[in-house]
């Protein structure tokens, strides 16, 4: 994500803009600053390319900066606004955060704090192209891609995409829940085989007595109980591809008919004297460490060395950390579109948090652990009180979690987590019946309504 984001500076003082123009391109990156003496060619520019952020003086002759700001934001509501504004006019400034202003700086403005707003909206910027990009993604329609901006997620994308092209096996492997599953479907995807059949089998899932059939096929009368010819998924996934999951547990009877399989392209059904060739792209995964188990003898070299023609190894969770706050969101969002929630919020400190956590089961476990934090934590903002339900659910709340302040602060502080914890408890536990709840507490129906108003509690998502 190295997308510019631009700039338009726009103040009757031409020095001043020009000024603050140079400041802001040697302390950011990637940015481009337009300039404008008034609202009017402010505008202008505006229509010919797109503004990101508008960094708009307050009191200019004709059209004034909250004028402009109603103007850019009628087109194009996404462009953040920082007001300018001399001292006497702060009241001004405050009135245009309130009609929507990202925030406003005074002048004569300071470089730091300068950099320090604008560096915010950057990143507020930078935040929500990233969300519109994962909102786009799962309006994709189910397929999910392998996400991750960390360097060896991008080299594994990068191998699928080289090892795509090709025929030859690939051997993913990576321990549980690193998308093995999502990384072999993305090779079939972009192979010229993607319209053709991609099939998976789980083979350890499949009793040995029963897999050879499943994936060669089997004749009329081959065994008992098998009354008619069946094809197998070598043939079913003919000119596609076939994954073959877990390969690292098969028996070595069947590592035998696969490797010959390997070796030759050519099945045989069970019981048949008849070989069918069959053009199959095989990918093979794995959780074992297979060259452990070649070592050891329970599984074969040469079907080893076939298999491992391209190796693909997926990275556990912990080798790339700078990746989880992005998955999390992603499936933050997921989630909220799977359920249908509008309106709920994550707050940045608990993508920090997950970030420090140590997932043994990876991806998977990460996203089972966001799921919850949606559907159990009963709250509308994801925070580290959501985050300590899921961990802990007998322990509603904690006081150790803030730094001491005054005994009277901390007491108010957990007297209103408990009031909290108590009536969202009470409202869940009476389906948000107020009558109800107000007879378990003993609260008036009033001190319950004001209460949850106070906590921010909305008595209706209960009901
Ligand atoms: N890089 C990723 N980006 C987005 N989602 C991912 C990624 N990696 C894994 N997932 C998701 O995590 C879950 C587990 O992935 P997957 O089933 O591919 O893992 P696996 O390695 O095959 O696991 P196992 O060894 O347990 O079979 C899936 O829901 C998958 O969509
Ligand atoms: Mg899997």
């Amino acid at each position: 994500m190295n997308e510019r984001v631009t700039v338009l500076l726009v103040d009757d003082q031409l020095d001043f803009v020009n000024g603050l123009s140079r400041l802001l391109l040697a302390e950011f990156k990637d940015l481009e600053v337009l300039t404008a003496e008034s609202g009017k060619s402010g505008i202008a520019l505006q229509e010919k390319t797109e503004v990101h952020l508008l960094i708009t003086d307050l009191q200019m002759p004709e059209m004034n900066g909250l004028q402009l700001m109603a103007e850019v934001n009628r087109l194009h509501p996404a462009t953040k606004v920082i007001i300018l504004t001399g001292y006497g006019t702060i009241e001004k400034a405050v009135e245009a955060v309130r009609q929507g202003a990202f925030d406003f700086l005074t002048k004569p403005v300071a470089s730091e704090q300068l950099y320090r707003t604008v560096g915010k909206a950057i990143d507020f910027i930078r935040l929500e192209w990233e969300n519109q990009r994962l909102r786009e993604m799962l309006a994709g329609g189910g397929q999910d891609n392998l996400l991750g901006e960390s360097s060896v997620m991008r080299q594994v994308r990068q191998s699928i995409e080289a090892v795509a092209g090709t025929d030859y096996p690939v051997l993913i492997q990576g321990e549980s829940g690193t998308g093995k599953e999502l990384a072999s479907r993305m090779v079939h995807r972009l192979s010229t085989r993607a319209q053709r059949a991609y099939i998976a089998i789980n083979c350890p899932a499949i009793p040995d007595s029963l897999l050879e059939s499943e994936l060669f096929g089997h004749c009329r009368g081959a065994f008992t109980g098998a009354d008619r010819d069946k094809e197998g998924l070598f043939s079913a996934a003919n000119h596609g591809t076939l994954h073959l999951d877990e390969i690292g547990d098969i028996s070595p009877t069947m590592q035998t008919k696969i490797l010959r399989f390997l070796q030759e392209g050519e099945v045989r059904p069970v019981g048949s004297t008849r070989t069918l060739k069959t053009n199959v792209r095989i990918i093979a995964s794995t959780n074992q460490p297979l060259a452990k188990k070649v070592e050891e003898n329970s599984f074969r070299s040469d079907l080893y060395y076939r298999l491992n023609v391209i190796a693909i190894t997926m990275p556990p969770l912990r080798d790339r950390v700078e990746d989880i706050a992005l998955l999390a969101r992603y499936f933050f969002e997921k989630t909220l579109g799977e359920m249908n929630i509008q309106g709920m919020t994550i707050e940045p400190e608990v993508l920090s948090y997950l970030s420090t956590r140590d997932w043994p089961g990876n991806v998977r476990e990460l996203h089972n652990y966001v799921r919850r934090l949606v559907v159990f934590s009963g709250r509308e903002n994801i925070d580290m009180i959501a985050v300590q339900r899921i961990d802990s659910p007998d322990q509603p709340y904690s006081i150790l979690e803030d730094e001491l302040g005054p005994y009277k602060t901390m007491k108010a502080l957990v007297a209103d987590r408990f009031s909290r914890v108590y009536i969202e408890q009470l409202l869940t536990a009476t389906s948000g019946n107020v009558s109800e709840a107000s007879r378990i507490s003993g609260l008036s129906r009033v001190a319950i309504g004001k209460l949850s108003q106070r906590l921010g509690i909305d008595l209706g998502r209960f009901r």
